[in-house]
């Protein structure tokens, strides 16, 4: 604010006063000029204190070709969101004339969620510069996904707060998503199909051949008299190990696609695999189906016991645990499996470090199973605290399917 000032002893000669007066008109038609011209754009805000003008002659003619001619679109508003200027490329994104852009709100390409939270962005502009995803609506009704990113500009000669504002069509970076998406979930399906095909040969075909073998080492070892004590001996031994080889060979059928899933459901296999992984590793499994009283559709099934099989191959190759438990049931309209071990737990940070570098699968592929069938999966793990792996799959109550076969 500009101080009143006391006149000085001796005033200023009248031609001063003239001179000074033709200098300021002669700017001040030198501003109109350049007004009408174009070279300095002027937008009027009647803003909560009153009518206010601003110019944008800051900017440079280099500095205006560049933002011209960039893909993204260019904006200044006033903290009030209402839009000193926009680029071309802005207008061609929204399908609205420049001359309809510059002036209006910015928010009345927002929805009302959008607007709630691009205030909140723009509170943060000042000290950080924020950036979020939201829906524009175009001109022509249509919606349009755009990236904007903010950051609080000051005119060091006016001390003015503008926002400064990027826009980037996120429109090609989606489809580029989707088709990631699809195509992983297209590699779940081969390796799936593929998964089947390898089982059912092994049970058709390699169980079958074992199965025969065994059935005639046992009748060579029943016609050995005893008299033949050393070549008895190794017949029943012969036998015995074609045993165990057939029941190894059914297991990795199981694993690799458990029949029992359609045939008993989704708490029958999770029993089966943690029994088993208990036997094997030696870690208590306690599992916990309680309140999942309905069968799940066939997707969903197969996403969490692929999910669990996972989690439990982590347990026994990284987490030294001594217990694992496991609960599965309904939230709401969610399916929710809570895997959670006793182990020395992991720092997530480093491991998305790690990943990036390494590309280590395991998780990702636990959660592109989840996402597979419109599910989230969290890893909570810390150091000496254990891990806890979460999934929660949405289930529309009338996808219930007949009640499982108790296990
Ligand atoms: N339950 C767990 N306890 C301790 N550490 C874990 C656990 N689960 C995962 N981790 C850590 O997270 C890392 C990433 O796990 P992820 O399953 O993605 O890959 P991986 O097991 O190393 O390899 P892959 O699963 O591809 O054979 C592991 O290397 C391990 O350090
Ligand atoms: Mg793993």
């Amino acid at each position: 604010m500009k101080k009143a000032r006391s006149l000085p002893a001796s005033r200023p000669a009248p031609e001063d006063d003239l001179a000074k007066l033709k200098t300021r008109l002669a700017e001040a038609e030198e501003t109109i000029r350049a007004i009408r011209s174009g070279e300095v754009d002027v937008v009027v805000v009647n803003a909560k204190k009153g009518v206010q003008l601003f110019t944008l002659e800051g900017a440079g003619h280099a500095y205006r070709v560049l933002i011209e001619s960039m893909n993204e679109g260019a904006l200044t508003l006033t903290t009030d969101k209402v839009i000193l200027y926009a680029n071309q490329s802005f207008a061609r994104m929204i399908k609205c004339p420049l001359e309809q852009v510059t002036g209006s709100s910015f928010r009345r390409f927002l929805s009302r969620a959008d607007g709630s939270a691009l205030r909140a962005l723009m509170k943060q502009a000042a000290t950080t510069g924020s950036k979020m995803q939201v829906l524009l609506m175009a001109g022509d009704g249509s919606q349009l996904p755009v990236q904007i990113s903010v950051r609080e500009l000051t005119n060091d000669d006016s001390g003015r707060v503008t926002i400064g504002m990027v826009v980037t069509d996120l429109t090609e970076a989606r489809r580029t998503e989707e088709l990631l998406r699809a195509l992983a979930n297209r590699v779940v399906q081969v390796q799936e199909a593929e998964r089947g095909r390898v089982a059912l040969e092994l049970h058709d075909n390699i169980t079958q051949l074992l199965c025969a073998v065994l059935f005639s080492s046992q009748a060579l070892a029943d016609k050995l008299s005893a008299s033949n004590g050393p070549a008895k001996k190794e017949a029943i031994k012969l036998r015995q190990m074609l045993g165990a080889t057939a029941e190894e060979v059914e297991r990795i059928s199981r694993r690799l696609r458990p029949s029992a899933l359609e045939h008993l459901g989704l708490a029958a296999v999770l029993r089966d695999t943690a029994t088993q992984f208990s036997v094997r590793t030696g870690v208590t499994v306690k599992l916990d189906c309680g309140s999942l009283i309905a069968r799940l559709p066939a997707d969903t099934e197969l996403a969490l016991f692929r999910i669990l099989q996972e989690a439990l191959k982590n347990v026994e190759e990284h987490a030294r645990a001594r217990h694992v438990t496991v609960s599965l049931g309904r939230q709401g309209a969610f399916v929710e499996m809570v895997i959670n071990d006793d182990g020395v737990g992991f720092n997530s940070s480093q491991h998305a470090a790690r990943r990036k570098g390494q590309g280590v699968l395991g998780l990702l592929g636990m959660q592109e199973r989840a996402a597979h069938v419109g599910g989230v999966l969290t890893v909570k793990s810390g150091r000496r605290v254990g891990t806890e792996v979460l999934v929660r799959i949405p289930v529309a109550p009338e996808t219930d399917l007949p009640t499982a076969v108790s296990a």
